[in-house]
């Protein structure tokens, strides 16, 4: 098939399924044109405080007086609306408008589920196709950051999402275990493979030494942005739907730091 020359990018020649994924990032990048920033949050490793890392991160920045999204791109296991207390169930009709919380726009898979402990059991390519239809369907309008919650991996649901979001570049998540760190390496490792800046790496769960956080960083030469402690208040918080920065000055103080290196 004779391929046309999208964003001058393109061989004439190209094979269907690229130039398909061309277009269609070509109709996200519209639809999102509104948006200034996009940041991801990542690690390969489950657990490490992604979800955590992104809703603090996002309501810093609202604090700061930003106009901010948090977009759950975790697709088949959405937590963005159990960590903020959204129990809302919205028709699945398109566009998908984000829902507001405390000022900030929220857009996760969770919210057209009626029964969010239901397991979403998918193939690689349908997760692909749900995360395009996803963010080709969505209505942020105009805001300055929108926060991304990655899946965990290096596989298929990451990779579509690095595929068509333009993004700003990846804030990693670690926690101090060498295990986490190793996890995270690969992520940051799958990140500049694919073109995608490193923002920087937070070492959450920290015990101060920030020994994680300095693996991570001396490995893939990146920025170290500053430690978030192990701190039972915010797995309490996050299992309560209420935002740490919004309710305790030692955790917001820490966030801030940390978002004031980011941007
Ligand atoms: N700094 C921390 N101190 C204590 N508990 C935390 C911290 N960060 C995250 N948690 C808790 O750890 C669990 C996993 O965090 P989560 O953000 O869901 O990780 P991920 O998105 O990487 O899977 C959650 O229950 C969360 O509340
Ligand atoms: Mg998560």
């Amino acid at each position: 098939m004779e391929g046309k020359n999208v964003e001058g990018e393109m061989p004439r020649f190209a094979h269907p399924s690229i130039l398909k994924v061309v277009e269609q990032k070509k109709r996200i990048k519209e639809k999102l044109s509104g948006i200034k920033h996009r940041i991801g949050v990542f690690s390969a490793k489950g657990g490490v405080g992604k979800t955590t890392t992104a809703v603090n991160i996002a309501f810093t920045l609202k604090s700061m007086g930003y106009r901010v999204g948090l977009l759950d791109a975790d697709i088949d296991c959405p937590n963005i609306c159990i960590f903020l207390g959204i129990s809302e169930i919205k028709d699945a009709e398109y566009p998908l408008v984000p829902v507001e919380k405390d000022g900030v726009k929220v857009l996760s898979t969770a919210l057209f589920v009626d029964d969010n402990k239901k397991p979403i059991i998918w193939r690689g390519p349908m997760i692909g196709k749900m995360v395009s239809e996803f963010l080709e369907n969505s209505e942020w309008g105009d805001l300055d950051y929108l926060i991304i919650d990655m899946p965990p991996n290096t596989s298929d649901a990451p990779l579509s999402l690095i595929q068509l979001l333009d993004l700003d570049g990846f804030v990693l998540v670690t926690t101090p275990q060498h295990v986490a760190a190793v996890n995270t390496i690969r992520s940051g490792m799958m990140a500049k493979r694919l073109g995608v800046g490193l923002l920087g790496v937070i070492e959450n769960m920290s015990d101060g030494e920030n020994r994680g956080g300095i693996e991570v960083s001396e490995a893939l030469k990146c920025d170290f942005l500053g430690a978030v402690k192990m701190d039972y208040r915010l797995s309490q918080m996050s299992d309560a739907g209420k935002v740490a920065v919004l309710e305790e000055i030692e955790i917001k103080e820490a966030y801030e730091e940390i978002v004031k290196k980011l941007i």
